[in-house]
């Protein structure tokens, strides 16, 4: 393993970056990267958009909003639906030969579960290494609440995922901010037998446009990402790491998200307890963000004789 390499269970990454679900497309997006090689090179993983069982066309425009340090975006899981990703997107990207996590979401628990057999009735050459569990969706039959505020339903939908799939697929669980307190819901992931968590998806909020007092966002609310939520992602791995002993032990790894912008911020979240990180907003906005964190990365572990892996909770040291 070189200094920068990582493992969240089987997945070996050869650099704790990762690209952060939809912010990255799934295929056409992913030309663009092949075209400069050295963001290859710079990625531990690409995880894909949200995939659903049936193709979704996502929510009215305007869905994306600029707004201090980030943005509010009502995309909506818009996606073909999971047989044609499968079809057609997943061969394309597995030419990149580097490790797929295909992100997923559903209106019911049932519907996870179904969601999941498809992928293993489908995935038959196993070309994709894991699945990252959106629990931010709303689930229908609890009224359109978050699957992701209720513990005792994260662990269910959990559950029910691992009982479909094969044992090698990595299965990692993304946690939702919108909490009263995401411990809670991270130890109801890791009961229901989660490999690995991902912290943080986007926070609740709505902008309004003054002239015609009406919601900007076709949605009318939206998620906020960007450099303005780094704080509440590092507090939540922080916190994470800190109170659940599965992830103090690194049995459980944390993928830390939220706002990264550069060096400074992976490193905060990797010393808070993050095991690799993942990029959203801040991609849109610079194109070389990971040959460059990549680069400062290894600058700073060749300076300091040290590995990723020896940083890891670093903060946590008495
Ligand atoms: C346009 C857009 C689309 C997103 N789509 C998804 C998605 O399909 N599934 C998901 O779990 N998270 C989704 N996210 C959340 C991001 O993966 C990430 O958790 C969030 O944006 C915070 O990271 P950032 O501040 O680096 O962008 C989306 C975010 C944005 C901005």
């Amino acid at each position: 393993m070189n200094k920068l390499s990582v493992r969240i269970k089987n997945i070996v990454l050869k650099a704790p970056l990762l690209t952060s679900s939809g912010t990255s497309g799934s295929k056409d997006e992913i030309n663009f990267i092949q075209n400069r090689k050295s963001v290859l090179k710079s990625l531990g993983a690409f995880v894909t958009k949200g995939v659903s069982i049936n193709k979704s066309l996502g929510n009215k425009d305007p869905r994306i909003v600029e707004v201090r340090s980030g943005i509010l975006n009502s995309i909506g899981l818009q996606n073909k639906g999971v047989r044609k990703f499968f079809d057609e997107d997943v061969p394309e990207l597995r030419k990149y030969n580097i490790p797929i996590i295909v992100n997923i979401s559903a209106d019911t628990i049932e519907e996870f579960g179904e969601l999941a057999e498809i992928i293993k009735t489908t995935d038959r050459t196993n070309s994709i290494s894991g699945l990252e569990i959106n629990v931010s969706c709303p689930n229908i039959k609890k009224g359109g609440a978050a699957f992701g505020a209720d513990p005792q339903i994260v662990e269910k939908v959990v559950r029910e995922i691992k009982s479909k799939v094969h044992d090698s697929l990595c299965i990692i669980t993304k946690l939702s901010p919108n909490v009263t307190d995401i411990t809670q819901i991270a130890k109801a992931a890791i009961n229901g037998g989660t490999d690995a968590l991902s912290m943080i998806n986007t926070l609740r909020g709505m902008a309004i446009d003054i002239n015609n007092m009406k919601p900007i966002l076709g949605n009318q609310v939206g998620g906020l990402s960007g450099p303005c939520i780094k704080p509440i992602g590092l507090y939540m791995v922080y916190e994470c790491f800190r109170s659940i002993p599965e992830c103090k032990r690194k049995e459980i790894p944390i993928i830390g998200i939220g706002g990264i912008s550069n060096f400074n911020d992976t490193m905060e979240y990797i010393l808070a307890g993050a095991t690799a990180v993942g990029i959203g907003t801040q991609w849109f906005i610079n194109n070389t963000i990971f040959e460059e964190i990549h680069k400062d990365l290894t600058d700073y572990l060749d300076k300091n004789k040290t590995t990723i892996s020896s940083l890891i909770g670093k903060t946590h040291d008495s």
